[in-house]
């Protein structure tokens, strides 16, 4: 492996632009200079102090840390509830009426759910889960739209003890059936559909299929979400419940189930560099604690402040910063159904103005295809009410940076761009607003409490100015605990390549100032849309179609989505390259993982280029794939293969 000197990298460090904070801003700040200090003095009694005053235990822990590299248990020998945390004592504590979320549904209609309405669902819901069946430690899948029964259905399993697993709506039946087996999960939670692009997307059929080849699931538990205008939302008598059925005749009430601190919260299924996705295992005290300090500290979450985060629940992003975290620190938050696009793209900024939202947290794709329609649709509201902006999911080239910041922020906001992983749980590197001054296009500096630096390949740190790979030196509260079911998989993909310390499989740069700005995956990943996605799953997925001999997929640049897959595929003899099969392979992979997988362009050639060990060299695939000058072909088996592609290549793009 070696970090790729990318040209859009080398533009973004001779950025030069610097954003103290405003003085103002940082006399009322959340978060304070002393804080890095406290957190280098001893990391371990700075998240021992937060945990003991921040959650509400019932048993408190006797050891903060056991730390047997890789294998980490934070604050041993306590006891607590998730959902007591995200509800019942802020109840307690006379937030009953408070807003919890505000709903929004893509065609118009809303809800509004206070805490009170909160406690009360989360524990019918975890009453009529257990009618169903659910003990604690049973594994629940939920695959939803993003309807407020989605957090309340992660909150009734996080009252049980039951840990959930949470697909996203938009991965496909056999994507879905996967992650069940591999949790062994008892129940799924689903609805018969949600609203997405002025459309129902039904989502009941691909649990049926799913369900097909899942000898685990005794239960289906269904939401009513588009009634008359789901078309096949047959109910198989015995197994599938509506939930309007069976959840309102709970009773209102039902004891939180005290769990230990390493008791397994969740289980999020993410893209490695192989075609088997990784159950990602996250536990209950160090996740709840790592998720609710950074967003207090990172967003300046204040009482009355009316947060944003536009992600789905389905990615890490929506579990740690949609619903554990802001829960757990009594916020109020919007929830909204459906695309930006939808009906046209003020959606947003509507939003926003209707509810007066405060802090918008959203990834840079989403920034940069706002900024393809023009500024106007934000223009045209009032977003005064912003006072910080947030960005996750990868880098932010600084144009988008400084389009979000005049546009979206009133040129005043403080932008926090945050560096973290479904593996990492929390935000690890990140500004702080109020007191890091910002350059757009950097993730600035490590959270306090967090050891993460930049190593060249032999694991010794990089001189300020150099670029290598990025890792994590010491254990955090939120960090996975492993990979589900295999902890040999876990050591070797995360803790083997530099000894002693976790490798995110990212490239990262320090400039001259200490300031960190990430590069990308140095790993067979992609980011398409802020969504990992692996090669050699797209690749598998491909192969698996029977006219498909061999097959190549690199991410190339992509002015809208950070990356876009690119896939070379070798046709078997007999087979005729067409466009028409270019679209059906595309089609396929789409029913194989997710239409987000699908390749954006798909370049039918009769050969790949190989070394003479007769590994693909993707290197120079992406070369092609981005029309760059081909670099050094002599290891290839063919020299005339490269020539080949790239003299068909665009021909056969679909
Ligand atoms: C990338 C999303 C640059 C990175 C929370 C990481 C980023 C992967 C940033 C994790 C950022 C995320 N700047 N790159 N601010 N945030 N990434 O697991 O490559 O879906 O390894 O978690 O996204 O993606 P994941």
């Amino acid at each position: 492996m070696s970090v790729e000197q990318r040209p859009e990298i080398e533009a973004l460090m001779a950025e030069s632009r610097t954003f103290p904070p405003d003085p103002a801003f940082s006399a009322r700040a959340n978060a304070q200079p002393p804080l890095y200090e406290e957190a280098e003095r001893d990391f371990e009694a700075f998240w021992a102090r937060l945990a003991r005053e921040r959650l509400s235990w019932s048993k408190p822990f006797e050891t903060t840390l056991e730390w047997e590299l890789p294998f980490a248990k934070w604050f041993v020998g306590g006891e607590l509830n998730v959902s007591y945390n995200c509800i019942d004592r802020h109840v307690e504590n006379g937030l009953g009426d408070k807003v919890a979320y505000h709903w929004i549904g893509e065609p118009g209609d809303t809800r509004t759910i206070t805490y009170a309405d909160l406690l009360a669902e989360v524990s019918r819901a975890a009453n009529a889960l257990r009618e169903l069946g659910v003990e604690k430690g049973d594994r629940v899948a939920i695959y939803m739209p993003m309807i407020p029964e989605l957090p309340i259905a992660m909150l009734a399993c996080a009252r049980l003890g039951a840990p959930h697993t949470v697909v996203f709506g938009g991965f496909s039946a056999e994507a879905l059936s996967g992650r069940i087996n591999d949790a062994e999960a008892k129940v799924v939670i689903t609805a018969d559909g949600g609203w997405r692009r002025g459309k129902p997307a039904e989502l009941k059929p691909a649990v049926d299929e799913a369900l097909r080849e899942t000898p685990t699931i005794e239960k289906v538990l269904v939401v009513r979400r588009l009634g008359d205008r789901a078309t096949q939302c047959p109910m198989q008598a015995g197994r599938d419940v509506w939930w309007d059925e069976i959840v309102p005749r709970q009773p209102p009430d039902c004891p939180p189930v005290p769990v230990e601190s390493e008791h397994l919260l969740y289980l999020l299924y993410t893209s490695g560099t192989t075609a088997k996705p990784k159950g990602i295992v996250h536990t209950t005290a160090g996740y709840l604690l790592g998720t609710s300090f950074t967003h207090e500290m990172i967003f300046d979450v204040k009482p009355d402040d009316v947060y944003w985060c536009a992600a789905d629940v389905g990615w890490v992003t929506g579990h740690s910063y949609i619903v554990y975290g802001p829960l757990a620190n009594a916020t109020t938050g919007v929830l909204y159904e459906g695309t930006p696009d939808t009906p046209d793209w003020s959606r947003w900024w509507q939003i926003v103005e209707d509810y007066k939202v405060t802090i918008l947290y959203t990834a840079p794709t989403a920034i940069r295809a706002h900024m393809k329609q023009g500024p106007q649709y934000a223009e045209g509201h009032d977003l005064s009410s912003l006072r910080v902006l947030g960005s996750v999911g990868e880098p932010i080239n600084p144009e988008a940076w400084l389009w979000y910041h005049e546009h979206v922020g009133g040129g005043t906001a403080p932008i926090v761009d945050t560096w973290w992983q479904t593996e990492t749980g929390m935000i690890m590197i990140t500004p702080l607003p109020g007191v890091t001054t910002t350059k757009p296009g950097s993730a600035t500096f490590p959270f306090p409490g967090v050891d993460a630096d930049v190593v060249d390949g032999e694991g010794n740190p990089v001189p300020l100015g150099g670029g290598g790979y990025l890792v994590l030196k010491r254990p955090w509260p939120a960090m996975l605990r492993g990979i589900y079911g295999d902890p040999e998989r876990y050591r070797e993909t995360y803790w083997s390549r530099f000894p002693g310390m976790y490798f995110a499989g990212d490239g990262a740069k320090r400039d001259g100032d200490g300031y960190l700005w990430l590069l990308g995956r140095v790993d067979d990943v992609m980011n398409v849309s802020g969504h990992r996605i692996s090669t050699t799953e797209v690749e598998s997925a491909l192969v698996s179609h029977p006219a498909v001999a061999e097959a190549a997929v690199v991410g190339g640049s992509d002015a809208v989505t950070g990356q876009a897959i690119i896939a070379f595929v070798i046709v078997k003899v007999g087979i005729e390259p067409t466009k028409e099969l270019g679209t059906e392979l595309r089609e396929h992979v789409a029913t194989k993982i997710s239409p987000i997988a699908k390749p954006k362009s798909i370049m039918l050639t009769p050969d790949l280029p190989k070394t003479r060990s007769g590994k693909i060299m993707r290197r120079l695939l992406r070369d092609i794939a981005e029309g760059r000058a081909l670099g050094d072909t002599t290891t290839l088996a063919d020299a005339t293969v490269v020539e080949t592609i790239r003299q068909n290549s665009g021909k056969s793009e679909d």
